[in-house]
């Protein structure tokens, strides 16, 4: 069976239970997100198929919210935190060291072979051992928050990952 069918298939049973005017659109995005780890064209046009609506609309409220990407995501991402204390303890030039050891030239990029990428994240409570990032893999719904980062072990986790390392051995690098 070709991979696009294959792909088709598995979406459309990700979203099977869900209803035409029942309010199901959000949620069904969530869910091929969580799957996929972003929405693809052909995801769009399931949902839609499932919901009754053209893909267009879909796209369009997908797109309304920044928690939805439409491309694939890196093997393994680095989120960035970009709260007021992590900026505070250097969180700028933790960010600039990831992006510059790992030649990535801006923020929800990734390298060119998509091992590694860096995305922008916010606070989620954990101040107390600003600055933070977490590392976190879509496929394996790994996420690993790593706090009293510096820029030169920023340095040190970004190049690890760029050469192969688990987020394990990259957190003790
Ligand atoms: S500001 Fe970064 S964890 Fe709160």
């Amino acid at each position: 069976m070709p991979l696009e069918t294959e792909s088709k298939v598995r979406l459309r049973a990700l979203v099977a239970e869900f209803r035409p005017n029942n309010g199901d659109l959000l949620a069904a995005l969530h869910r091929v997100q969580h799957e996929f780890g972003y929405l693809s064209a052909e995801a769009m046009e399931v949902i839609g198929d499932q919901l009754g609506l053209f893909p267009a609309h879909v796209y369009g409220a997908a797109s309304y919210y920044e928690e939805f990407r439409f491309e694939p995501q890196a093997h393994t991402n680095i989120r960035w935190c970009s709260g007021p204390a992590c900026r505070l303890r250097n969180g700028n030039g933790i960010r600039d060291a990831l992006l510059a050891s790992l030649g990535i030239g801006h923020m929800n990029g990734q390298t060119e072979d998509g091992r590694v990428g860096v995305i922008l994240g916010q606070c989620n409570g954990a101040c107390e051992v600003a600055p933070m990032v977490w590392l976190e893999q879509h496929e394996t719904h790994m996420i690993e928050p790593v706090g009293n980062m510096s820029a030169a072990r920023a340095v040190r986790m970004a190049r690890a990952l760029r050469d192969g390392a688990t987020i394990e051995e990259a957190t003790n690098a």
